[in-house]
């Protein structure tokens, strides 16, 4: 069997369209405020990413690239700023902060009607008690593609392997919101084969490139690759792709899979926090 493979780019595109096309019509404009602090090579190629694609779609942005030595104090006090901002519909704290910034007290710090990625701690409650309001893009991005693709959750032997607050748990959950049955996988799982040979929905987002080969996983199992690793001037997921789309039935390639989703459901995260924000204004 050879996989089908799940074009995220185009998904992402289709969506972004969409929006663009919606954010035109608005008077006032959404505005995403998006905060780095430090110097992660990574989390600034992401954010230049997320601020142009604000600026493809029309939506105002505010980009806020703050030194490491950036004191809790100093973070607290321009999302309190944001907080209270009208131009400010959504913001985006990037993870993860300098080791002197405790990340609970700044996620908590987020007005919750601007939590665009989910990640204060009502907004993990409610994924958790299985009441979905802002969810974190990554995992929304993933729950899409499925759907785009027509693949059905239900029912499912569901495994994740990572169990980070960013992907790992919210994907878990879910999925399990979706009756999916949930196996986490991590770091510290004894006999990985084991879980992965019985997943006939594969989620990984474990960092490791060349983590999943074609015999850890059953035949016609659909593999979503959230990894994003830098092999010499390649980016590569964590999962063997040219031998795992032989005995897939489905897969994410690395680019062009989950990380276009990911820009995507943040867009939509925005439009979905400016019409909860600008809805109650109008009232
Ligand atoms: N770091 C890695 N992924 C993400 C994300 O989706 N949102 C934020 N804020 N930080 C991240």
């Amino acid at each position: 069997m050879t996989a089908v493979i799940i074009d995220g780019k185009a998904v992402a595109e289709k969506i972004i369209a969409v929006i663009k096309a919606e954010v035109t019509t608005l008077k006032v404009k959404p505005g995403l405020a998006a905060i780095l602090v430090g110097e992660n090579p990574a989390s600034k190629v992401y954010v230049d990413i997320k601020r142009k694609t604000c600026d493809e779609v029309g939506i105002y942005s505010e980009l806020y690239k703050l030194p490491e030595q950036t004191t809790e104090k100093e973070l607290l006090q321009l999302i309190g700023k944001l907080n209270a901002s009208q131009k400010i519909h959504a913001i985006l704290v990037q993870l993860p902060l300098p080791p002197q910034i405790n990340e609970g007290k700044i996620l908590a710090a987020v007005a919750i009607e601007k939590d665009v990625d989910g990640f204060s701690p009502e907004n993990v409650g409610k994924l958790m008690a299985g009441k979905e309001a802002a969810v974190p893009c990554t995992p929304k991005g993933v729950i899409r593609l499925l759907e785009e693709y027509k693949i059905e959750i239900q029912g499912k032997n569901a495994v994740v392997i990572g169990r980070s607050n960013i992907v790992g748990k919210p994907v878990a959950l879910m999925l399990l919101n979706r009756n999916a049955t949930v196996t986490v996988c991590h770091s510290k799982t004894r006999d990985l084969k084991h879980y992965t040979r019985n997943a006939d929905i594969l989620v990984v987002a474990a960092g490791k490139p060349k983590l999943i080969t074609a015999a850890m996983v059953k035949d016609g199992a659909v593999v979503i690759d959230v990894g994003i690793n830098r092999l010499g001037d390649k980016l590569v997921g964590d999962v063997d792709f040219e031998s795992v789309r032989m005995k897939a039935g489905y897969i994410t390639p690395v680019p062009k899979g989950v990380g276009p989703m990911t820009v995507a459901m943040l867009i939509e995260n925005t439009l979905e926090r400016y019409k909860a924000i600008e809805g109650g204004r109008q009232k």
